[in-house]
């Protein structure tokens, strides 16, 4: 169902104690507010049962960052999206271009990975964007299109349906340079028309498409008031409470 969803990507920052504290501040700042989002923590897969411990469920999702692309045995060092559904998250952020640059993660991993997510209960936050030399050729509709197509467009119009989608500009991503937010509607809209071709414009209608790209508590509303852009994926922004929560305010 599409809703509106302010989303945390912490990546490789906090310890465990300084993650709890942060989580623990995000909470006592939402306890008395009015929250017309829904709100998730993408945290170090290490802090993940302790920040489900330390937040009130109703209001905070916890999501990992990434899962393994194999159920389980000798795969030294991942972590399976059983092993993160039992931890208590209930998301999984997958495909973020940091994990396609470095890690080598291709739409082809990509898609088992979102199978295995989706089998074991959790949302994939899915992300897809281009780089800023496939933004200058102009490429973009083309490369976010691939993307969705080869990771998810096996995936049955009900699977789909629990699926969220982060389009994040890699050329927006930590660096200060937030898309404006014609060229973010233009493309969320074109990502809703893609979904809508292959699915229907119900599954379009309800698919929720978060921008993501140093979107701050000073650029988020006017992001967010755009019809087709539902909310955020905050790298550097989501590191501070009062900063995030700035954001989550934008709703
Ligand atoms: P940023 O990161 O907000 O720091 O640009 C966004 C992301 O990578 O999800």
């Amino acid at each position: 169902m599409r809703q509106n969803i302010v989303a945390g990507n912490w990546k490789l920052n906090t310890t465990l104690q300084e993650g709890v504290k942060l989580a623990t501040e995000l909470n006592e700042i939402l306890a008395s507010k009015t929250i017309n989002c829904g709100v998730v923590v993408g945290v170090p897969s290490t802090h993940i049962t302790e920040v489900v411990k330390a937040v009130d469920a109703g209001k905070i999702g916890v999501a990992a960052q990434n899962c393994a692309d194999q159920e389980s045995g000798a795969y030294t060092g991942e972590i399976s999206a059983a092993m993160v559904k039992s931890t208590g998250a209930g998301h999984v952020i997958l495909g973020h271009s940091e994990r396609r640059e470095y890690y080598g993660e291709t739409n082809a991993t990509l898609k088992v990975k979102t199978d295995l997510a989706l089998a074991n209960g959790l949302t994939p936050i899915f992300c897809i964007g281009e780089v800023l030399e496939e933004r200058e050729a102009e490429k973009q509709n083309e490369v976010v299109k691939s993307q969705i197509e080869e990771a998810l467009f096996h995936l049955s119009a009900d699977e789909f349906a629990k699926i969220v989608i982060a389009y994040e500009p890699v050329w927006a991503i930590g660096t200060g340079k937030v898309a404006s937010p014609e060229q973010a509607q233009e493309i969320h809209a074109y990502i809703r028309s893609v979904i809508a071709d292959k699915y229907s414009a119900e599954v379009a209608d309800n698919t929720s498409i978060l921008y993501g790209g140093s979107c701050k508590p000073g650029n988020a509303k006017e992001l967010f008031a755009n019809p087709d852009v539902d909310g955020g994926l905050i790298g550097g922004a989501s590191l501070k409470a009062e900063d995030f929560y700035g954001i989550i305010a934008a709703f």
